[in-house]
């Protein structure tokens, strides 16, 4: 096929370790992947299609992720340092059999990225870094449980915070979920991107393109890489059975950013604009999407 992996025979067993007849699981959509190919469209690699049981490994590593965030969604107030989020995800992540994917990923020296305010993505806890009334935060998790890799992050705001954080926070989300509702089985990927950026827009706010989403599962990023200043109609088509996150970085200002010299890792924006973002996770069904990690 175009991906060079064999092709079984129909009455064989299928690629995908499923134990049915290949006639009887992939062979259908093998087809349609190939026809796209055959009209000049981008197929990723059969060997990004996540089988039944890799989902059910990518659920349970997510199942712990999501209780991490649930955990600091729980305990987050005014008076808490960023440290202490890193410590508190590290004890529950060792309760519960699992470790970061973040810590040493690319040589990153924590378990969580924490990004106040303007900080974009990628902060670093810190003790001296307290949160206080009126900041808005993103608390980006990952978790490798048996060899299988979930992400997904959330925004929260303490105490009282202003409208225009509060609407940069929501229209994030919103954005989010728009491009959700945008994931169809043999739609393009551009579609999502688009979706996303669309709703920022409207709202008088704009898209770091710098970043994106990634294919997520068996390593902590694949492909595709996920952006969400994209086109519609372009870019890979998307097939049941692809995972990926779709985490947009949705700036008040300019969409321009900075990394801070010392560390090579913290993103604020340019302009000290405050940026928002949140993650989710999911994987292309038959007929739409079904959501792994938020
Ligand atoms: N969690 C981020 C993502 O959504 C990646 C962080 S990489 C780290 O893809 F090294 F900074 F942790
Ligand atoms: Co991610």
């Amino acid at each position: 096929m175009f991906d060079k992996l064999p092709v079984p025979g129909r009455n064989d067993p299928c690629w995908c370790g499923s134990g049915k007849k290949y006639k009887k699981c992939h062979a259908a959509a093998d087809e349609k992947m190939e026809e796209f190919v055959l009209k000049g469209e981008e197929v990723l690699p059969r060997s990004l299609l996540k089988t039944k049981k890799d989902i059910e490994g990518i659920k349970a590593s997510a199942a712990i992720n999501i209780g991490v965030l649930d955990y600091v969604g729980n305990h987050i107030r005014a008076g808490v340092s960023t440290m202490n989020i890193n410590e508190w995800v590290e004890s529950y992540l060792s309760d519960h059999g699992a470790v970061s994917a973040d810590l040493n990923f690319e040589g990153y020296p924590y378990s969580v990225c924490t990004s106040i305010n303007d900080v974009v993505c990628h902060g670093f806890p810190n003790k001296k870094d307290v949160l206080k009334d009126g900041d808005i935060i993103n608390v980006d998790m990952s978790t490798i449980k048996d060899g299988y890799f979930s992400d997904s992050s959330r925004m929260f705001c303490i105490g009282n915070v202003s409208d225009e954080r509060k609407r940069l926070v929501e229209v994030t989300h919103d954005a989010v979920q728009a491009g959700l509702t945008a994931v169809k089985p043999w739609g393009h990927l551009g579609d999502v991107g688009d979706a996303v950026h669309q709703v920022a827009l409207d709202a008088g706010f704009t898209v770091v393109r710098d970043y994106g989403g990634h294919g997520i599962g068996k390593e902590f990023h694949e492909d595709p890489f996920v952006s969400f200043v994209a086109k519609p109609h372009t870019g890979p088509i998307l097939v049941p059975g692809m995972c990926f996150t779709i985490e947009p970085m949705v700036n008040a200002g300019k969409p321009d950013i900075k990394i801070e010299r010392s560390n090579g890792w913290i993103v604020r924006t340019k302009d000290g604009s405050d940026s928002a973002q949140w993650e989710v996770q999911l994987v292309v069904t038959k007929d739409g999407y079904e959501l792994l990690s938020w």
